[in-house]
């Protein structure tokens, strides 16, 4: 995959993309990343990447004309035609909220753009003309989108084929499936009085994994349940 990302503060993006997982999956070439400075590819003669919102108020609003210079500098198409080649992805709080199903729909995209915010704000006309799909974190405000893009980045790098070694963790963690994943330990068995649970240490593969599916249901009833009606919804669908 190649992800472009468009931002005013690339510094922020430096060791995120050198480190762990996204590290990897650019070592091992399932990921490429460019990261393009607005500032430094801004038409304004200053290289200012904002302006004050017309219509007054406080703060500072990224502008429309510095994006769209951006996005032709780096595909060499007109700015607004760049969504028909690739999702156009706006940071924002105002977006869908990101969760794994879009998470891997993203995963399956050859090229994907990330436009960052920062300021107070985008120009309107950058929803209207140039993206084409806004994501959020969550019901929260970052002060830009540099964080958001490289959170949203390493959830896809992880499901790139061969970044992660082990594709049966993959598929049991949490959101891989309607249920949040299973309590784990690891050694030491005994600390400070705190014990694992004695059926992870019987050697009995049958009681653990109806120890596990238990415990999966069990935290998802206590700490979403949203999830389990979501799925009593989807009972009997095709
Ligand atoms: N930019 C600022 N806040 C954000 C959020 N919650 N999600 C994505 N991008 C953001």
């Amino acid at each position: 995959m190649k992800a472009h990302l468009f931002c005013t503060l690339p510094g922020m993006l430096a060791s995120p993309l050198e480190a762990g997982v996204l590290k990897k999956a650019r070592e091992t070439g399932a990921l490429e990343v460019f990261l393009h400075d607005l500032h430094e590819l801004s038409p304004d003669p200053h290289r200012k990447a904002d302006d004050c919102p017309y219509g007054g108020g406080p703060g500072m609003v990224l502008r429309v004309d510095v994006v769209a210079s951006a996005l032709e500098s780096a595909f060499d198409v007109d700015a607004d035609r760049v969504r028909e080649r690739m999702p156009v992805v706006l940071l924002t709080p105002q977006g869908r909220r990101l969760d794994q199903d879009l998470v891997r729909s993203l995963a399956d995209e050859e090229s994907i753009a990330f436009i960052c915010g920062r300021y107070e704000g985008v120009d309107e006309r950058i929803r209207e003309h140039l993206s084409s799909l806004e994501v959020s974190l969550g019901d929260f405000v970052l002060a830009g989108g540099e964080i958001a893009a490289a959170a949203v980045l390493e959830a896809i790098a992880r499901l790139l084929p061969g970044v992660l070694g082990n594709v049966r963790s993959l598929e049991e963690e949490s959101f891989s499936g309607p249920l949040l994943e299973y309590p784990q330990y690891t050694r030491p068995a005994s600390y400070r009085g705190w014990e694992v649970p004695e059926v992870l240490l019987s050697g009995d593969h049958g009681r653990v994994r109806r120890w596990r599916a238990e415990q999966a249901v069990q935290r998802t009833r206590g700490r979403r349940p949203d999830l389990l009606a979501e799925e009593g919804e989807h009972e009997g669908e095709e």
